[in-house]
């Protein structure tokens, strides 16, 4: 009997962690390379469960419902981070993380992640289709009594 699973499949596997852990740990230094990032199985699952904290403010996978158009960010405005590029990501989280950046919320978020979680999420976000979502609008609730 062939054994197709089992050893193969462990032996490929911390490869990928491997390489992850690798490519990972240059990917601060990597702020001007475009390529795209394949996540091991533990990077994507850490990132999922960060990514699930932004999700409140900044929407499902990082496609936030807009009030005011691409308006100035505020608590009813909400950046899309869904495909953005990388290195835009990367530096406005870290530029919130030692404080050069101002923020009303984003200081708070970006002290708790690690600079290796920062570039999970950069590279998460940026991966993500942006959905062209209609804008809210406000709307005057009117009854009509016959
Ligand atoms: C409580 C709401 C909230 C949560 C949760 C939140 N953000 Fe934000 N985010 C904001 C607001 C508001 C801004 C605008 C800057 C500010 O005022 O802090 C912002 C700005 C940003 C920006 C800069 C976008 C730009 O175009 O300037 C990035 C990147 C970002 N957030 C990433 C994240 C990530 C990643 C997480 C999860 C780890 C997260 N945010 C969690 C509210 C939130």
């Amino acid at each position: 009997m062939q054994q197709t699973t089992g050893p193969m499949k462990t032996a490929s596997s911390s490869w990928l962690l491997l390489i992850g852990l690798i490519t990972s740990s240059l990917w601060p230094a990597l702020g001007h390379a475009d390529g795209v990032f394949a996540f091991t199985a533990e990077q994507a699952t850490h990132v999922r469960a960060l990514a699930a904290s932004c999700a409140a403010c900044h929407g499902t996978l990082g496609n936030a419902v807009v009030k005011e158009g691409n308006g100035p960010p505020s608590e009813e405005n909400n950046p899309v981070l869904a495909g953005r590029s990388r290195e835009d990501l990367l530096s406005k989280l870290l530029g919130f993380r030692d404080g050069s950046r101002k923020a009303t919320i984003m200081h708070q978020h970006s002290k708790g992640l690690s600079l290796e979680e920062i570039a999970l999420l950069a590279t998460h976000f940026s991966q993500q289709k942006p959905i062209n979502q209609p804008r809210l609008q406000p709307q005057a609730l009117k009854a009509e009594h016959g």
